[in-house]
């Protein structure tokens, strides 16, 4: 017999037996054939070469009023009131919509996604915790960004879940927001890039993505009745372009309208907020889903243009079966909300890739969470060249600080990430198992390394002075539902440093922090590094930097105020007595905040109000600090429908590194804006000697301003200086165009 006929039986012959032993069935390939050829007909939205939007409606067709019903609200959080009759049809996430099995259309399983999946050790499972999302935010880096997402979007389908609430983006207008390391700084060109490169990546993992809190929901005080008084230029330009910028590069399925009220209107109620701008002028095809018990209504609502209440059915439950019946709400309007979740489940590829739960990558997942921690800590001060430290000189090292001997903190709230097997309470301070006692050890196995945990500042004084050098671990908590008062560190560590670095100059700061810290002491130290909430291991990225194992390139997100005196609200607004609660807000019997923020800062967002105000600052948005040095030149503008900004970066130092060039407009005069705005970055390798010569593509939007009486964007025709730097206070080349 010759090869492939002799092959060829044996097939046969296989086949002939799997068929006797019942394995195959009998004409199988009929059979299959049969059956897709009866659900092509039967069910023929799951051709995947319609389009989503095709697909969704010929889905819609089916539906009766209650599977309409059942598209538009949740089924209940564990934890969340009393159990709802099909809570056991949740897998344990923040929320679940029914599936229509008889349709193929899947539940959608939710789960908090901030910076790894919530709830895994309360589940049995296991979630790799990332960097903070502005830690995140601090490599600058649109690849590093996708990478997060697509780990997250990895895990949620290894733990059962289709759609992720994750992908926050509020503008840090108020570095106090207890949730400020959830979001992605104070830049809305940066902020929103490196969001929609998140949701890009991760929902090409087949979840439905995300983008939060939207909009204007800058502070967790009274978040639930505050009213966010902004005018419409402010909000065009600031939070709600990074929401436009993110929407178009990650397309997420959905958006989660905020807790808060603006301008009078709470957001899931906000018909300019959801309606005219989200749906009608950006085109947003997906659905809005209200924040955990964001609703408050059911006609005013469902017009506004909220497709989904979660967690529960209060006011998208019978209410809205009752309203649609008796025609206050029309059926069409029904519709378009049952169609733009159907569309997001086509989209996502939640209906053609069914849930298939399985392992997480353990090892996998701590690489890039290394990896990530390293591209997102900064450098924030390296006097006299202290960092990277020196093996061959190094004898004795003080490790200092409250749990540096077993690991780093993590963000709290809806966004807390479980340890291995620890099932995290509400607002309870989570250390990560990653220890800065243990890595640095590990880097330099010559010297003594000794650890103090700084209770008590004379003690751990003591130890700095025998001491070659001494690092102090440093942290401040943040958590969601929660503001802090003041931006010092707590629990008496200023003093700590300040003690340390009184006995030993040679004194490095390691900051752990949700948000930016005043520094007292910071005259007195060495070296500064911002690790922000460095993850699964944090420990590791930050022992590779301090080493140089890592040359560091991460830039600040946001900007290090000296004071909170010199913030645009000095004083944190928060709610007076009794403006709490939902009594409260249903005081006239309709749902109405309680009291407001005035955003009177307007488009003065961060370093925009340092810059417009001449505030000296600590630390400016764009600083950080490398190993190297480098060298701008050759700045070429050319203008047109995107301005192409060329210039020449020259790695001037001795080690290889990465530096995040910086591309800020100053508008004419006319425009009325503060002194200048990011509009572009890059982030460019560079050997020792190496000079690559740069173009970032600005586009037009970026250099216009919001007309307000016209609702459109306009280019304010005038002079325009663009600059190009390392940071938003070292622009060394400017070049003047006319637009
Ligand atoms: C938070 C959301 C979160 C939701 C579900 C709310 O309290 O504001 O960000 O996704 O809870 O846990």
């Amino acid at each position: 017999m010759t090869k492939p006929s002799r092959l060829l039986s044996t097939v046969l012959l296989t086949l002939f037996a799997l068929t006797i032993v019942g394995v195959v069935p009998r004409a199988c390939a009929q059979h299959s054939f049969d059956k897709d050829s009866k659900q092509a007909k039967s069910r023929p939205w799951m051709n995947t070469s319609l389009s989503p939007d095709e697909r969704a409606e010929m889905v819609l067709k089916q539906l009766s009023l209650d599977e309409k019903i059942s598209l538009t609200h949740g089924n209940g959080m564990p934890g969340w009131g009393p159990p709802r009759p099909n809570a056991h049809l949740g897998n344990g996430g923040a929320g679940f919509v029914l599936g229509i099995e008889r349709l193929g259309i899947p539940f959608i399983q939710m789960s908090d996604a901030a910076y790894g999946v919530r709830s895994s050790a309360e589940n049995g499972r296991y979630s790799t915790a990332l960097p903070s999302n502005l830690a995140s935010a601090s490599s600058w880096d649109p690849q590093a960004a996708c990478e997060y997402g697509a780990l997250i979007g990895r895990e949620l389908r290894a733990q059962g879940y289709n759609m992720t609430l994750g992908g926050g983006v509020n503008l840090t207008r108020e570095p106090r927001n207890g949730r400020t390391f959830e979001y992605m700084g104070e830049d809305p060109v940066l902020a929103g890039t490196l969001v929609g490169n998140r949701i890009k990546c991760e929902q090409a993992q087949n979840v439905i993505g995300d983008i939060k809190h939207y909009a204007v929901n800058d502070q967790e005080s009274g978040r639930n009745e505050v009213d966010s008084v902004i005018s419409k230029r402010a909000m065009r330009e600031s939070d709600l372009l990074a929401f436009e910028i993110g929407i178009a590069i990650g397309k997420p399925g959905a958006v989660m309208c905020s807790y808060n009220s603006i301008n009078g209107d709470f957001a899931c109620e906000n018909k300019y907020l959801l309606t005219d701008v989200l749906k009608k002028e950006w085109k947003f095809p997906g659905f809005v889903v209200s924040d955990w018990g964001g609703t408050h209504s059911t006609v005013k609502a469902s017009a506004a243009g909220l497709d989904n209440e979660q967690p529960m059915d209060d006011f998208f439950g019978d209410k809205l079966r009752d309203a649609v019946r008796s025609g206050k709400i029309p059926m069409s309007e029904l519709d378009d909300h049952a169609r733009r979740v159907l569309r997001a489940e086509f989209a996502s590829g939640i209906v053609d890739h069914p849930m298939a739960k399985g392992v997480v990558d353990v090892e996998g997942g701590f690489e890039i969470a290394r990896k990530l921690a390293e591209q997102s800590t900064v450098l924030l001060k390296n006097a006299d060249n202290i960092l990277p430290l020196d093996r061959s000189k190094l004898r004795n090292i003080a490790i200092i600080g409250s749990h540096a001997d077993y690991g780093m903190i993590s963000g709290g709230g809806s966004a807390q990430v479980d340890p291995p097997g620890q099932p995290s309470k509400w607002q309870a301070h989570v250390w990560f198992p990653t220890s800065p006692l243990k890595a640095v050890s590990a880097k330099i196995p010559s010297a003594t390394v000794k650890f103090d945990s700084g209770d008590n500042p004379s003690s751990a004084a003591a130890l700095a002075k025998q001491s070659d050098i001494a690092i102090v671990f440093v942290h401040q908590w943040t958590s969601e539902g929660m503001d802090l008062r003041n931006l010092s560190l707590p629990d008496n560590q200023d003093a700590l440093i300040d003690q340390v670095a009184s006995a030993n100059p040679h004194t490095i700061v390691v900051v752990e922090s949700g948000t930016a810290v005043t520094m007292p002491w910071l005259d007195k130290v060495s070296g500064v590094l911002e690790a922000w909430y460095a993850g699964s291991k944090g420990a590791d990225a930050v022992a590779n930097i301090l080493f140089g194992d890592v040359n560091p390139s991460a830039k600040l997100p946001m900007t290090f105020p000296k004071s909170e005196a010199d913030l645009p609200h000095p004083q944190l607004v928060v709610p007076p007595p009794g403006a709490q609660g939902t009594a409260a807000v249903m005081r006239t019997g309709e749902a109405k905040p309680t009291f407001a923020v005035k955003y009177d800062e307007g488009l003065k967002v961060g370093y925009k109000w340092y810059d417009a105000e001449n505030k000296p600052v600590l630390f400016p948005f764009g600083h950080g600090l490398s190993y190297t040095t480098y060298a701008y030149s050759g700045l070429k503008v050319t203008p047109g429908a995107q301005t192409a900004v060329t210039f020449t970066v020259k790695n001037t130092g001795q080690r290889e590194g990465s530096e995040i060039a910086q591309v800020y407009a100053a508008l004419p005069e006319t425009a009325a804006e503060p002194p200048k705005r990011l509009v572009g970055f890059t982030k460019i390798q560079l050997k020792p000697g190496e000079t690559k010569e740069v173009t970032v593509n600005v586009d037009g939007k970026y250099l216009s301003i919001f007309d307000e009486s016209a609702n459109v964007w306009k280019l304010v025709p005038g002079s325009y200086n663009i600059m190009v730097g390392g940071s938003s206070k070292d622009l060394p080349l400017t070049q003047k165009v006319n637009y």
